[in-house]
């Protein structure tokens, strides 16, 4: 028997949550098929598009796989083809899609014996080979679906927000920066005054969400640790950003660790405004790109 899921596209960090916020998007998503085998093991089609590694534990689905057979027991093999349509390297979660919609499936297939919890933990497998270190800001809102918070790793500790209707409106200038690079830049260190900023944000973004309150979105989206650092890397940053808020953007930032830009909107003409502002931008630049207007999934 075999199954097709739909991975969404996800945003992680929203701007001052770095690493324990995310979210969603209806648009784009990775089309996966997953089919039980006879034959035990993990059998990952190539793809002929991006070259993406086949050797189970080099594979983001293979590693997430490996970590719920090993928990399964009993011998079972699966073969999972993905139509990728989530650009790696774009900053929009890539590869948690592939790692989570992998577990989602195999999941499917063996009759659902594990939780969304013990799929995450599984789909951090993933992340792992891909970036070097576990996080859960892109595979947590894959799985979940909506806006979550990580609120810890060790122990898996995750939470479902509510929020009121956003448009998500995304720019994905055709770079690549690699999540171990983009994190590799950071500092280690934190300045306490800096942190305050932070949570104080962090606070009230959660807080603005969960109470519908659109003002205190906008103003919390503000990140005064990562963006400084990792924006660099990004042309037209600043421009986009400035802009996008005069043209009535709640606010935005990176989308993970980048070099994709989102914006938030509370009305869909406002975040078409946003589009036109980010295609102009890279036009001047010279630089190819893809946008995206869509909504939290
Ligand atoms: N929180 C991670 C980072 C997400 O910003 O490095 C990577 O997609």
């Amino acid at each position: 028997s075999s199954v097709q899921v739909l991975a969404p596209a996800t945003v992680a960090n929203l701007v001052c949550g770095f690493d324990v916020l995310g979210m969603a998007l209806q648009q784009p998503q990775d089309v996966m098929t997953v089919r039980l085998t006879e034959k035990p093991g993990i059998f990952i089609q190539k793809d002929d598009v991006y070259n993406l590694p086949v050797e189970p534990e080099k594979n983001v689905a293979g590693a997430s796989l490996l970590a719920l057979m090993e928990e399964w027991k009993a011998p079972v093999g699966f073969e999972v083809s993905i139509d990728k349509r989530i650009k790696p390297g774009s900053g929009l979660g890539s590869s948690a899609a592939s790692s989570a919609g992998a577990v989602v499936a195999a999941n499917h297939l063996l009759g659902s014996p594990f939780t969304k919890e013990d799929l995450v933990r599984f789909a951090m497998n993933g992340e792992k080979v891909a970036s070097g270190v576990k996080h859960a800001d892109n595979i947590a809102p894959c799985i979940y679906g909506g806006i979550t918070l990580i609120r810890s790793i060790f122990p898996l500790d995750i939470v479902q927000l509510t929020a009121p209707p956003m448009y998500v409106t995304v720019v994905h200038p055709q770079i690549e920066v690699r999540t171990s690079d983009a994190r590799q830049i950071l500092r280690k260190e934190v300045q306490l005054k800096a942190a305050i900023k932070q949570w104080g944000n962090i606070a009230g973004l959660v807080t603005g969400f969960l109470k519908n309150d659109y003002d205190l979105i906008g103003r919390s989206l503000e990140d005064v640790i990562i963006e400084p650092v990792r924006s660099i890397l990004i042309p037209g940053f600043d421009d986009v950003k400035k802009r996008s808020k005069d043209a009535g953007a709640l606010g935005g930032g990176i989308s993970g660790s980048g070099p994709s830009i989102f914006m938030l909107s509370k009305e869909e003409y406002v975040a078409k405004g946003v589009e036109d502002v980010m295609i102009d931008v890279y036009t001047r630049l010279g630089i190819e790109f893809k946008t995206y207007v869509t909504m939290i999934n």
